[in-house]
C-alpha cells in the first residue's frame, strides 16, 4: 500500500482540530486539511492572531503555528477535501440525542451518517476512513453499510481510532499518548495509520485490535475513568458526616499501587463531553442486550454523579440559613475543568440552575468562558425563560468584581489562578458572615479560616 499523502478531517472541534494539527507536525510530508461546515469556526482556525484559535488548549498555539500554512490546512469545502484525500477522519459532533427512541441515552449518529453520505457521494477514488468521533459499538457496520450501497463502487475500508486526549491537556497527550488505539479489518489499512502515529509515538504504544473492541475500549475507559470519581465522590458524602477528609482517604488509597493515586479527586462531580455521554452510551448498549444488571451497575456511575451536583447546591443553601433568595453568590469557574473553555455537561451548569430556581443571584467569572456561552448552557437547560436568566444571572470578566458584595463565593472549577487571589481584600468586600463552597477542595482551608471566612469544601 503506498504511504499516506493527504488526510481530511471532516469536524474540527476539540478532538479534530487539536489531533490533527499534531498529525501535521509530526509528519510534515503529509497534507492534512481540516474541513467544517461552520465557517466562524474555520475563520477562527485561520485567524493571524494565534490567541483567537476557537479551540483553548495549552501549547497548541505554537504547534498549529508550526504547522499551519506549511501542511496543515483548515477549510470549508468539504468536498474537495474528500475527494482529493487518502484517508479520511470523521470527528464530528455525536451528542447524546435529545428526541425519539434512546433520547437521553443513544448517541445522536446523524452528523456521522451525514458525513458517510456525503463522503460516498463525492468520492472517486479508494479511501480509508477512521471513525475518530465517540461512537456506540457497531457503528463501522453502519458507516460502511452506507459507503457501500451510496458511493460509486469505489472501495472504503474502515478504522476504529477513538481518541483519548483529555482536554487541557491535548497537546501533551496527542505528543505522548498512554496507548494509540486502531481497530480495523484490513490489515494494509491499519498499517497506513500505524505509520501516520510512528512518526512519533513508539511502536509498544500503538495497539491494534478488531473493530469492536476498538470502539467498546472508547466507552469503557471513560466509564472506568468516570466510576473513580463517582467512587471517591460517595466516599465524600460519608467523609461529611464522618469527621473523615476525602483528600486524606484519597492519599492513603491512592498509594496502593493496585489502586494507583489519579482520577480520585472528590469533586462538585465530573462533566466534559464524553464521560455521560459514554457511559449513557454504555448502558443503552447493555440494555439493548438485555443485560439489565450490567445497564444498571453502571448507570449508578451518573446518579451519583447527579447526586453530587445536587448535594453540592443543597449544601450551600442549607448553610446560608435555609434561603438563598436575594443573595449574591460569587461563581469562580464555569468551565468542567481548569484549562478549558469547553463547558459541555459541566457542573457549573446544573449547580447554577438549582440556585436560580431558589431566586439566588450568581455572578460568574471564568478566565475562559464567554458570557455567551454561558447563557447559552443556561438557556439550553430550559428551566426558565432567557430574560430570567439573564435577570438573575450576570457574567463578569473580573474575579474581584465577581466577589464585591457578595455573601457567598463557589468554587466550581479548579483553575490556578483562584488561587492566587488576594483573599483578604475579597473578605473585606463581602458580607459577613462571608462563605466560600469550594466544590474542587482547591483552597488553602487553613488561611481563609484565619482570614474569617466560613470555609466549606466537598468531602469534610
Ligand atoms: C475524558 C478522558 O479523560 C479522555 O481520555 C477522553 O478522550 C475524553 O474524556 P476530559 O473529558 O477532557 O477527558 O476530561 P477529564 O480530565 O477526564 O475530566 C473529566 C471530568 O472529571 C472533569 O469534570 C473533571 O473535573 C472531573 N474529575 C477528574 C474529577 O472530578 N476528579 C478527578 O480526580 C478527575
Ligand atoms: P468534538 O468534541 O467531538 O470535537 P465539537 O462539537 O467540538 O465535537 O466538533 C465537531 C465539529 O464537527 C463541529 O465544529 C461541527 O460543525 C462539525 N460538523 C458536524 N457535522 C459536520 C459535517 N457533516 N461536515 C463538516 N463538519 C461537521
Amino acid at each position: 500500500m503506498k504511504a499516506i499523502k493527504k488526510i481530511t478531517c471532516i469536524g474540527a472541534g476539540y478532538v479534530g482540530g487539536p489531533t490533527m494539527s499534531v498529525i501535521a507536525q509530526k509528519n510534515p510530508d503529509i497534507a492534512v486539511t481540516v474541513v467544517d461546515l461552520n465557517q466562524a469556526r474555520i475563520a477562527a482556525w485561520n485567524d493571524a492572531d494565534l490567541n483567537n484559535l476557537p479551540v483553548y488548549e495549552p501549547g497548541l498555539d505554537a504547534v498549529v503555528g508550526e504547522a499551519r500554512g506549511r501542511n496543515l490546512f483548515f477549510d470549508t469545502d468539504v468536498d474537495k477535501a474528500i475527494r482529493e484525500a487518502d484517508m479520511i477522519f470523521i470527528s464530528v459532533n455525536t451528542p447524546t440525542k435529545t428526541y425519539g427512541k434512546g433520547k437521553g441515552q443513544a448517541a445522536d449518529l446523524k452528523f456521522v451518517e451525514l458525513c458517510a453520505r456525503q463522503i460516498a457521494a463525492v468520492a472517486t477514488d479508494d479511501k480509508i476512513v477512521v471513525e475518530k468521533s465517540t461512537l456506540p459499538v457497531r457503528t463501522a457496520e453502519a458507516l460502511k453499510n452506507i459507503l457501500e450501497n451510496t458511493g460509486n463502487g469505489v472501495n472504503f475500508r474502515i478504522l476504529s481510532n477513538p481518541e483519548f486526549l483529555a482536554e487541557g491537556t491535548a497537546v501533551t497527550d496527542l505528543h505522548n499518548p498512554d496507548r494509540v488505539l486502531i481497530g480495523g479489518e484490513d490489515e494494509e489499512a491499519i498499517e497506513a495509520l500505524v505509520n501516520v502515529y510512528a512518526a512519533w509515538v513508539p511502536r509498544e504504544r500503538i495497539l491494534t485490535t478488531n473493530l469492536w473492541s476498538s470502539e467498546l475500549s472508547k466507552l469503557v475507559a471513560n466509564a472506568f475513568l468516570a466510576q473513580r470519581v463517582s467512587s471517591i465522590n460517595a466516599i465524600s458524602e460519608l467523609c461529611e458526616v464522618t469527621g473523615a477528609n476525602v483528600d486524606e482517604v484519597s492519599r492513603a488509597i491512592g498509594q496502593d499501587s493496585r489502586i494507583g493515586p489519579k482520577f480520585l479527586k472528590a469533586s462538585v462531580g465530573f462533566g466534559g463531553s464524553c464521560f455521560q455521554k459514554d457511559i449513557l452510551n454504555l448502558v443503552y448498549i447493555a440494555r439493548s442486550y438485555n443485560l439489565t444488571a450490567v445497564a444498571d451497575y453502571w448507570e449508578q456511575v451518573i446518579i451519583m454523579n447527579d447526586h453530587q451536583k445536587t448535594r453540592f447546591a443543597e449544601k450551600i443553601i442549607q448553610t446560608m440559613y435555609n434561603t438563598v433568595n436575594g443573595k449574591h453568590i460569587a461563581f469562580l469557574g464555569w468551565a468542567f475543568k481548569k484549562d478549558t473553555n469547553d463547558t459541555r455537561e459541566s457542573a457549573a451548569i446544573y449547580v447554577a440552575d438549582h440556585l436560580l430556581d431558589e431566586e439566588a443571584e450568581i455572578v460568574v467569572y471564568d478566565p475562559k468562558v464567554s458570557a455567551e456561552q454561558i447563557y447559552k448552557d443556561l438557556d439550553y437547560l430550559g428551566s426558565r425563560s432567557p430574560e430570567d436568566n439573564r435577570r438573575l444571572l450576570k457574567v463578569v470578566d473580573n474575579p474581584y468584581e465577581a466577589l464585591a458584595g457578595a455573601h457567598a463565593a463557589a468554587v466550581l472549577t479548579e483553575w490556578d489562578e483562584f488561587k492566587a487571589y488576594d483573599w483578604a481584600k475579597i473578605k473585606e468586600g463581602m458580607k459577613r458572615p462571608s462563605f466560600v463552597f469550594d466544590g474542587r477542595k482547591l483552597l488553602d482551608k487553613k488561611e481563609l479560616n484565619r482570614l474569617g471566612f466560613a470555609y466549606y469544601a466537598i468531602g469534610e
